[in-house]
């Protein structure tokens, strides 16, 4: 029997979990869905069924929603990912913590790769669509269905854990990945990973960072592969003191690990840089040794204690669009704010990932109220060459997802298609499937398709392509 969830802010509101998987073939629809739109939208996030003890977030079981698009038409799916955890809890009729394996030689922690909660990120590479979680292996789902195929099916003897954040090279189709505390937990080892187009490993390679930190994304140019690491530190002796690992240590500075597209990991150059702490990258390229990203930078890393044990200040805990000038050769780092609003889950146009980009697309929120939980009600596409703006605002109070890009058709120039969120309506606690141009996003949704329920916040989603 499922019991009642603890009284909890990441269980109240739109960010607790809903109790049902279903399904509908055609959702009511206000506007025109473009008629070559033909695919699907997958997002996900944390929706636990049991709770038991203490709760965070980014630790609830992943579910997954799909919008499939075809023909003007709008079907939905949602299904949680059944990992094994998820099916002993059902088994059981309570939740059950992370399995947690103490090695009997070493006294390490190491943590069961494929026993976690897949709740970050879903996203299609060739035949293949994998939720990701970045302790865990990429976990198989069907397509359509959205049933649980399991860990190993893809990405298989990739050694340690994969980013939910990989990048896939548009010129060559594979997919480039990372993990971190790669031999145990609080270990300051990473692992680089390309997978190609069939899912299979191409290489999996174990290397030593300066210090354990938590390491949510990273980047990948035509030349390099960059691995920003910022002080957001794991020390096990703060369980003690503070009850958790991680806390943004300023005094460990700042590093970018540097590695050639396609060179030994022994080769990575660690250069110094400023200290901050990002989550999400835009895009990166390179022209020669000098590589220009674009990042969400935050003064502190928010959700996490500092090294002290205080909690980051309201203003500290909002991330502001930057873009990044790195020569990889000299060291030398410039960067400024594009955007002074504060904004999250930045995208572009696929196909321009490790190129230059001109276009992109972030959830933003020009209005926030303490409290609120960090919640994003605009969308917003950015021009980086002229810095022009475009903004559609869901309105105060309700809840707008990270926007996907998704092209009008394979010959169309960058920022040619639509962009696809998933907005919660805060006074009906529905939400619904938003289609908007990406060319005239201040205009609104072209298309609107309803659900009866809401999606709790989550976390990321892409497209696949019928
Ligand atoms: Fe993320």
């Amino acid at each position: 029997m499922a019991a009642p969830l603890p009284n909890h802010p990441q269980l109240r509101g739109n960010y607790g979990p809903i109790n049902f998987e279903a399904s509908c073939d055609d959702l009511v629809i206000e506007g025109n869905v473009p008629a070559d739109l033909s695919g699907s939208l997958y997002r996900i996030g944390p929706n636990p069924k049991f709770v038991e003890g203490t709760y965070h977030w980014f630790f609830g079981t992943g579910m997954i929603h799909a919008f499939h698009v075809d023909q003007g038409k709008v079907g939905y799916v949602n299904r949680w990912v059944r990992t094994p955890k998820f099916e002993k809890e059902i088994e059981l009729g309570r939740g059950l913590n992370l399995e947690i394996n103490i090695n009997k030689e070493t006294g390490q922690i190491e943590s069961n790769r494929r026993n976690g909660v897949a709740n970050t990120h879903i996203m299609a590479h060739g035949d293949h669509l994998v939720a990701l979680e970045e302790g865990s292996h990429p976990f198989s789902v069907a397509p359509q269905s959205l049933e649980s195929e399991g860990y190993g099916h893809y990405a298989d003897g990739i050694k340690g854990a994969m980013t939910a954040h990989p990048k896939i090279d548009p010129e060559t189709g594979e997919l480039h990945g990372f993990g971190y505390m790669t031999d145990h937990f609080g270990s300051k080892t990473m692992t680089y990973h390309v997978i190609d187009r069939n899912g299979q490993m191409l290489r999996s390679d174990v290397f030593e960072a300066p210090y354990a930190a938590m390491v949510h994304d990273f980047m990948i140019t035509r030349d390099y592969v960059i691995f920003p690491l910022f002080p957001l530190t794991c020390d096990l002796d703060r369980v003690a003191k503070f009850g958790f690992p991680f806390a943004f240590d300023r005094s460990a500075g700042a590093y970018i690990g540097v590695l050639k597209r396609g060179a030994p990991v022994s080769s990575i150059r660690w250069l110094e840089a400023p200290v901050c702490y990002v989550f999400h990258y835009l895009n990166a390229w390179n022209e020669g040794s000098k590589v220009t990203f674009d990042s969400v930078d935050f003064p502190v890393a928010p959700n996490f204690p500092n090294a002290d044990g205080s909690i980051p200040a309201h203003a500290d805990a909002q991330g502001k669009l930057t873009r990044w000038t790195l020569d990889v050769d000299t060291g030398a780092i410039d960067r400024y704010q594009t955007l002074d609003v504060a904004s999250e889950f930045p995208r572009i146009d696929n196909r321009f990932a490790a190129s230059r980009h001109r276009h992109g697309y972030i959830a933003a929120a020009s209005q926030r109220a303490k409290g609120d939980g960090g919640l994003f009600h605009e969308i917003t596409h950015i021009d980086c060459d002229t810095g022009d703006v475009s903004t559609w605002d869901a309105g105060f109070g309700n809840g707008v997802s990270e926007p996907v890009f998704v092209e009008k058709n394979s010959g169309a120039k960058e920022g040619e298609g639509w962009l696809l969120a998933t907005v919660y309506d805060s006074q009906k606690s529905t939400s619904s499937l938003v289609i908007l141009n990406a060319q005239a996003v201040g205009d609104g949704p072209v298309a609107v398709a309803m659900l009866d329920h809401r999606i709790p916040y989550g976390f990321h989603g892409s497209w696949r392509n019928n």
